[in-house]
C-alpha cells in the first residue's frame, strides 16, 4: 500500500472535520503537557461555578508550588485569577493542604480512605455553608500531586464539581535516571545537551531544571539521578557538592529528590585508598565520610545508582566480592540519612564466545543476582531492565523479577529511545511497558504479575517501583520530538497506576498536549498507539530484537552486527534457519530461569507466542507460525506492513492541520515524513538481508523487485564514482555513488522510458553529519527541485543510519525525458546517492 494513496481517503474525512469546528493554539512544546491552553468559551463555561478564591493551609515550599500552579493553571485555561487568602474566607473556596492541617479547620472531617505517603484526594464538600473544593494530601508532596491532577481534569474537559477522587501511587519508588555527563553531553540522549551540566560544572542558569522538576512532579515522579550510570569519578568531589546542592534546590519545590551515579572504585580511584574492596573497613569509612558530607550540604539527598562489573565499569569482582557486598557498603553509609542504593542488575560479560552454543548473555542477570537474594540490605533496590538483553523493541520479561523474593526491586524502563528510533521515529512505548508489567511470572504457581512484584506486593517488600531513563536535554521540546513526550508522561502515569491502559494514557496526554477536539485526539492517539507495532514490524520481528547497528549508533539497520562478536545479542541467523535456542532441553537453558508455568510457555516452539519465537528457538525459515504463515514470509510481510503504517502516520498527522499550532504541526510533520522514509530503508535492508541469507523468495514478489527504481550506479555519471556501501543491505544493490574528492558538483542522469503522465520521483540518498550536501533535480535541463542533506543523523558514512529520501511531486513526464540529479558535496559528505524511484502520482 502506498501512503499517498492512503492519505487521499484520510484527507476527505478530515476536511469534513475541519469544517466543523476547532481552533489552533500556539506553543513551542516546552510546556509539554502542562500548557494550560485557553479553553474554548463553551468548555470554559462549564467551570463557571469554580470558586474564585484559594487558601493554603500552611507555608511550605511544596504548598507554595501547589498554589502557584493552581493560580497559573486556572488563569491560563479559564482566564480568571484566583484570589489567594491566608485564612478560610466566608465564601466558596479551593483548599490546599494536608489532611492533618484541614482537620484543624474542620475537626469533623475524616477522609473516606486512609491517606499515606504521596496519596491525595480531591473532594467537594460544604464548610460553614459554602461549597468547598478540597485538594488534600497525606504530605505536602501529595498536595502538589493533587493540584496537578485537579488542573489536568480541567484541561481535559472533565468536571470538577462533586469531586470524590482518591489516588495513591502503586509504588514508593518513581524515579528518573538521566545519563548526563559533566561535560554537558548526554549518553543516549536525543534532545540536546544536558540541562544540568556544561564544561564540568553545574550550569549557572537552572531554569530548565526547575521546569523539568515541575513536569516530573505533575506525573508523580519523586526522584531523579542527574548523572550518567557510567559514573564520573568526581561527582562527590568537595568542590562539586555545592554545585549539586544547587540542582537539589531547583528540584526541591517540586518534591523531586536528587540522586547521582557513583562508581564502586571511587575510594581507590579518587579517594586516596589503595583498595576499593567493599569488605575493607577503610572503604566503608570512606563511603560514610563522603555521604555524611553529601547530607550536610543536601539534607534531602535521595540516593545513588550503581553500575558495576558491566560494560567496562569496575566492580566487586576485582576482589571476588559479590554485588551484595558492593551494594551494602554504600547502602550502610546512606542508611543513617535515609538514602537508598539502586544497584543495577545490568551486569554481563561482553566478551562472550559466540561459537559456544551454550553461551547466553540473557542468562547473566539471573545467574548473578538470584543466588544473592536476601543478602542485600534493606535500603538496596536491585534495578532490573525490563528484559534480559537491553531495551530491545521486544524482549520477554526478565526472569530476575521472579528470582528475587527477599530483595527490593525496581523495573528500569527506557524513555529515551536508544534502540527504538532515537526520537527521530515516533514510538509510543507504553503498550510495550504495559505488556511487561502485566506479565505473570507465576512465581510458586501464584499470580505474580511484574507490576505487583516491583510494587513490593507479591513478596511483601517495603520498597520498590519504577526507574525511567529519560535523558531530556536543552531542546525546547525536551526530547527532540513533540510526540516522544508521551513516553515520559506515560512512564510517570504507569508508575503511579500500572492499571491504566495505554489508551487512557494517550488520551490524557493528547488532550493535555494538543487540546480536546475529538477528531484530532483520535488521530493523534491512533498514530501513537500504532507506533510501537509499526516500529517493531519494520525493525525486528518475531523476537529478533531491534536489528540495528549494535556496534555503533544503535540506530539504523545493520543485522549482521548482532552476530559473531562478544556482545551476545546474537540472533543466530544462518542459511538453514534462525533464532537463538534458549530452551532447557537443547539450548542455553535460559528458559529454566522462569517459573515452571512460564517454562511451559517458552520451552517449546509450539507454545511460544509468535512475537517471541526467535528469542527462544532456532527454527527453519519455512517453519509455520501459529498464524499459518512461514517465518520468512512473515518477516517479509511485516516489514512491508510496518513501512506502510509509518507512511500512514504522515497522512493521519496531515489530517489534523488546523488543530495544532503551525510550529508544532510542521515539526511533527517533518519528523513523521522522515520516519516514513527511514522505515522504507529498514524494510528493504532487513528483507534483502534475509532474502540473501535464506534464498527463499517473497511469495508476493516484492523483495528485490522495485518497480520504477533506477540505481544510481546504472545512471550516466559525471564526476560521481561507484562505491560499495557497508553494510551492503543499507543500499539498494549494495552500491551507491559519491562525488569524487576533487569535484565541486557531480551529476547522475537517466532517460525516462515509461508512459506519459504525472509522476513523483523519490531520490534515495545518504545524509551524513560531516557536511551538508545539496541536491538538485533537473528535468530536461530545467531545475524542478532542490534540497539540502541537512539532517542530524548519527554517522559520517553512507549506511543504514544516514540513508533517507526526498520526494519530488507533480512531475509531468514523457518518454525520452532526461532526469538529472546534481549533487554538490560539502566537506566529508560527498553527496552520496543510492537510487531514484519514479512512481505514478497518487495524490
Ligand atoms: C546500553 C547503552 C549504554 C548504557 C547501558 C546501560 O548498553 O548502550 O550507553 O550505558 O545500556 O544501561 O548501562
Amino acid at each position: 500500500m502506498s501512503y499517498t494513496g492512503f492519505c487521499l481517503r484520510t484527507i476527505v474525512v478530515v476536511l469534513l472535520l475541519v469544517g466543523g469546528c476547532g481552533f489552533a493554539f500556539a506553543g513551542t512544546g516546552g510546556d509539554a503537557w502542562l500548557r494550560y491552553a485557553t479553553l474554548g468559551p463553551e468548555q470554559a463555561r462549564s467551570y463557571g461555578t469554580l470558586p474564585a478564591t484559594t487558601v493554603r493551609l500552611a507555608t511550605s515550599e511544596l504548598l507554595l508550588s501547589a498554589q502557584k500552579e493552581l493560580v497559573r493553571g486556572v488563569r491560563g485555561m479559564l482566564g480568571r485569577t484566583l484570589r489567594v487568602t491566608a485564612s478560610l474566607p466566608d465564601e466558596s473556596v479551593i483548599v490546599i493542604g494536608t489532611v492533618v492541617q484541614f482537620r484543624k479547620v474542620d475537626a469533623t472531617f475524616w477522609p473516606s480512605r486512609d491517606l499515606t505517603g504521596d496519596a491525595y484526594l480531591l473532594s467537594s464538600t460544604r464548610l460553614h455553608g459554602y461549597d468547598v473544593t478540597l485538594i488534600l494530601g497525606a504530605t505536602d508532596r501529595g498536595v502538589l500531586y493533587g493540584t496537578f491532577a485537579f488542573l489536568s481534569r480541567i484541561a481535559r474537559g472533565e468536571s470538577v464539581v462533586s469531586l470524590n477522587e482518591f489516588q495513591a501511587p502503586s509504588a514508593s519508588i518513581r524515579w528518573i535516571n538521566q545519563w548526563d555527563n559533566l561535560d554537558g553531553t548526554v549518553e543516549r540522549g536525543y534532545g540536546g545537551r544536558s540541562i544540568f551540566f556544561e564544561d564540568r560544572h553545574v550550569r549557572s542558569d537552572l531554569t530548565r531544571v526547575t521546569e523539568y522538576a515541575r513536569l516530573l512532579a505533575s506525573i508523580g515522579i519523586n526522584g531523579c539521578t542527574a548523572t550518567n550510570v557510567n559514573a564520573d569519578l568526581h561527582v562527590l568531589d568537595p568542590d562539586f557538592l555545592p554545585q549539586l546542592a544547587r540542582i537539589a534546590a531547583a528540584f526541591r519545590p517540586y518534591g523531586v529528590q536528587l540522586g547521582v551515579a557513583v562508581n564502586v572504585s571511587m575510594p581507590k580511584q579518587v579517594g586516596g585508598l589503595d583498595t576499593f574492596d567493599p569488605l575493607d573497613s577503610r572503604v566503608a569509612n570512606w563511603w560514610q565520610n563522603e555521604f555524611d558530607e553529601v547530607y550536610r550540604q543536601i539534607p534531602d539527598f535521595g540516593g545513588v545508582v550503581v553500575k558495576a562489573d558491566s560494560e567496562g565499569q569496575l566492580g566487586p569482582s576485582v576482589y571476588r566480592r559479590s554485588a551484595a557486598d558492593a551494594a551494602n557498603v554504600i547502602a550502610r553509609a546512606l542508611k543513617p540519612h535515609h538514602g537508598v542504593v539502586f544497584y543495577r542488575a545490568f551486569v554481563y560479560n561482553h566478551h562472550l564466545d559466540w561459537r559456544d552454543p551454550k553461551a547466553d548473555r540473557a542468562r547473566a542477570a539471573y545467574d548473578i543476582f538470584h543466588p544473592l537474594d536476601g543478602k542485600f540490605d534493606d535500603n538496596v533496590i536491585v534495578q532490573i531492565k525490563y528484559g534480559p538483553i537491553d531495551f530491545q523493541v521486544r524482549e520477554p520479561a526478565s526472569p530476575l523479577f521472579g528470582g528475587l523474593q527477599k530483595t527490593d526491586q525496581s523495573i528500569e524502563l527506557q524513555i529515551t529511545q536508544e534502540y527504538t528510533g532515537q526520537q527521530r521515529h515516533t514510538v509510543f512505548l507504553v503498550p510495550m511497558w504495559k505488556q511487561v508489567l502485566d506479565f505473570d511470572m507465576r512465581v510458586n504457581g501464584g499470580h505474580t504479575p511484574i507490576k505487583d512484584i516491583v510494587a513490593g506486593k507479591s513478596f511483601h517488600r517495603p520498597l520498590g517501583g519504577y526507574v525511567g531513563v529519560a535523558n531530556v536535554g536543552l531542546d525546547k521540546d525536551w526530547l527532540g520530538n513533540h510526540l516522544a513526550l508521551a513516553n515520559l508522561y506515560g512512564f510517570g502515569r504507569l508508575a503511579w497506576d500500572p492499571l491504566l491502559t495505554p489508551e487512557a494514557i494517550i488520551d490524557e496526554w493528547t488532550r493535555l498536549t494538543f487540546g480536546n477536539d475529538p477528531g484530532a485526539v483520535q488521530k493523534v492517539s491512533r498514530i501513537q498507539l500504532d507506533s510501537w507495532p509499526a516500529y517493531e514490524s519494520y525493525t525486528g520481528v518475531l523476537g529478533l530484537q531491534t536489528l540495528t547497528n549494535i556496534l555503533g549508533s544503535h540506530y539504523g539497520p545493520a543485522p549482521q552486527s548482532q552476530e559473531r562478536n562478544g556482545w551476545g545479542q546474537w540472533i543466530r541467523a544462518e542459511d538453514e534457519g534462525l533464532g537463538m535456542d534458549r530452551t532447557i532441553s537443547t539450548g542455553t537453558g535460559f528458559v529454566g530461569q522462569y517459573s515452571k508455568d512460564v517454562q511451559k510457555i517458552y520451552e517449546t516452539a509450539s507454545n511460544t507466542p509468535d512475537d517471541l519465537l526467535l528469542f527462544f528457538h532456532h527454527v527453519p525459515y519455512q517453519y509455520k507460525l501459529h498464524s499459518g504463515k512461514s517465518v520468512i514470509q512473515t518477516i517479509y510481510d511485516l516489514h512491508y506492513d510496518g513501512a506502510a503504517r509509518a507512511a500512514n502516520f504522515v497522512c493521519l498527522w496531515r489530517s489534523i492541520r488546523g488543530y495544532v499550532d503551525d510550529d508544532r504541526y510542521s515539526e511533527v510533520l517533518a519528523q513523521l515524513t522522515y520516519q516514513a522514509s527511514h522505515a522504507i530503508v529498514w524494510r528493504d535492508a532487513i528483507n534483502d538481508w534475509f532474502y540473501r541469507l535464506s534464498g527463499v523468495p517473497d511469495e508476493k514478489g516484492r523483495v528485490g523487485q522495485h518497480p520504477g527504481r533506477v540505481e544510481a550506479e546504472a545512471m550516466t555519471l559525471t564526476g560521481y564514482t561507484v562505491i560499495d556501501v557497508v553494510p551492503w543491505e543499507a543500499a539498494s544493490g549494495g552500491k551507491a555513488i559519491v562525488c569524487a574528492a576533487a569535484m565541486e558538483s557531480c551529476t547522475a542522469e537517466t532517460k525516462f522510458e515509461g508512459a506519459a503522465g504525472w509522476y513523483e520521483v523519490d531520490s534515495q540518498y545518504f545524509d551524513q553529519n560531516n557536511g551538508v550536501s545539496q541536491f538538485r533535480l533537473f528535468l530536461n535541463g530545467q531545475l524542478v527541485d532542490a534540497w539540502p542533506a541537512a539532517l542530524s543523523l548519527p554517522t559520517t558514512e553512507p549506511n543504514g543510519d544516514s540513508a533517507t529520501r526526498h520526494r519530488t511531486k507533480g512531475l509531468a513526464l514523457r518518454p525520452g525525458d532526461m532526469i538529472r540529479i546534481e549533487g554538490i558535496p560539502d566537506s566529508g559528505e560527498r553527496a552520496p546517492l543510492d537510487y531514484i524511484e519514479i512512481h505514478p502520482r497518487q495524490e
